[in-house]
């Protein structure tokens, strides 16, 4: 699993004990997935509809810097399967881990779509395959 996004953990982040606000780190990793699956499908057009159990494993707090990964675990016909992990970026320490974000790929008007997409493609393949 590649870790690209940090964030670093301020006031505003945290809850009312003084660490990091779950609801937080959840916008952050939708958000996360959502490039993630736009990038692999390469469709801007991209819906959150599954979310699996989420493990809070343990908590952040003000000035720490934190990581997340995401990776792709299943193509379907219109949906893509990602797992992932957030953890803090200096002891490695896991934060957080989801099994299942799926999300679908939608058209125009948000009805699933085929995307065509099998196996995972990075971002120079990506760029490559439309040079051709
Ligand atoms: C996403 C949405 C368009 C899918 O519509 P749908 O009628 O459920 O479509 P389908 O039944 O054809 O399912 C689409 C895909 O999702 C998968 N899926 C549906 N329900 C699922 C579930 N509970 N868990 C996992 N995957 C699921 C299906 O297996 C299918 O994948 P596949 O094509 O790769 O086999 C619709 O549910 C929707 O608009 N939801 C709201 C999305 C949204 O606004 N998200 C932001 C959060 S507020």
């Amino acid at each position: 699993m590649n870790f690209h996004t940090r964030k670093w953990i301020k006031p505003e982040d945290l809850n009312p004990n003084g660490s990091l606000f779950g609801g937080s780190l959840l916008r952050w990793i939708d958000e996360e997935a959502a490039i993630y699956a736009i990038v692999q499908l390469g469709n801007p057009r991209v819906v959150t509809k599954y979310i699996s159990e989420i493990n809070f494993v343990s908590s952040a707090k003000q000035g720490d810097i934190i990581e997340m990964g995401i990776t792709a675990i299943a193509f379907g016909n219109t949906s893509l399967t990602m797992r992932c992990e957030v953890r803090n970026k200096i002891t490695r320490k896991s934060i957080l881990t989801i099994d299942k974000m799926v999300f679908v790929n939608v058209d125009e008007y948000g009805n699933p779509v085929a995307h065509g997409r099998k196996e995972i493609k990075f971002i120079e393949e990506q760029f490559a395959a439309e040079d051709h």
